[in-house]
């Protein structure tokens, strides 16, 4: 339902937003990447900004443009991201994670392009972890005690272990951020599609609220969403 437009307005915030798939490098020619379009994380960045924010995009690889206005910072990999995200956060009200970071990187990037070479074995990819961003986000905002609302997105497909809401919630235990919204995957749904329809968890205990419809009728839901708890979790 609709909120009254005073708990709505980001009028005056600084909202950092990070959208897109990021692209791990495994040679100068070639990267592992995701299949993350863009564009909830646009359409977020379109709704902060038509509620008056001042809007940091930390884009990685996208299939559509960022929307105009934004402060736009363009990122490739987990670690730029990383460092971006953390540079960004120092002094804003809301950081909102909606880019698909890559969990593992190739553990060599090879300087030069990779060769095949006949009678040879095909090279083996080892891979390695990368860092936390949202993570990281939270403990840095624990340990400064500030007043910044961070927003996670999951991507889950439920499983023999659990169901989508069950890994969602653990999830948003794991991470510590204030809201977590999750969206139900598999090939051909959600990513790159133009409809979403999302469960936003609280980490303050509040009642799970469903979005669906369009990707911006969705980033209007988490917009008025996060208006709504920062004047609930830092009256
Ligand atoms: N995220 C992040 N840094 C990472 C991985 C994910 O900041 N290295 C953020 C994403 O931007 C998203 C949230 O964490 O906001 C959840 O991402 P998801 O991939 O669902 O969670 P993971 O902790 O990576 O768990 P999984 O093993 O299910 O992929
Ligand atoms: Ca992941």
């Amino acid at each position: 339902k609709a909120l009254p437009a005073a708990h709505t307005s980001l009028a005056g915030r600084i909202v950092t937003i990070s959208a897109g798939g990021t692209r791990e490098a495994l040679d100068p020619v070639r990267f592992l990447g995701n299949r993350s379009s863009g564009k909830q994380g646009a359409a977020l960045a379109a709704a902060a900004l038509a509620a008056g924010a001042t809007v940091r995009f930390l884009a990685a690889h996208m299939d559509v443009q960022p929307p105009a206005g934004v402060e736009l910072v363009r990122v490739e990999s987990a670690l730029d991201l990383r460092e971006a995200a953390l540079k960004a956060a120092v002094d804003s009200d809301v950081v909102i994670m909606a880019a698909a970071v890559a969990d593992f990187r190739p553990a060599e990037v090879s300087d030069t392009k990779i060769k095949k070479v006949d009678g040879e074995d095909a090279p083996l990819v080892r891979l390695v972890r990368n860092p936390d961003i949202l993570h990281e986000l939270v403990e840095r905002r624990n340990a400064q005690g500030s007043q910044q609302l961070i927003v996670g997105f999951a991507a889950e497909t439920g499983d023999a272990q659990g169901d989508v809401l069950e890994h969602a919630t653990a999830k948003l235990k794991r991470k510590g951020c204030d809201l977590l919204v999750v969206n139900q995957v598999g090939i051909g749904r959600v990513f790159g599609q133009d409809d979403n329809s999302v469960v936003i968890l609280s980490g303050h205990g509040a009642e799970p609220q469903s979005a669906a419809g369009s990707k911006a009728d969705v980033a209007a839901a988490v917009v008025d969403r996060v208006g709504a708890e920062l004047t609930r979790v830092f009256p």
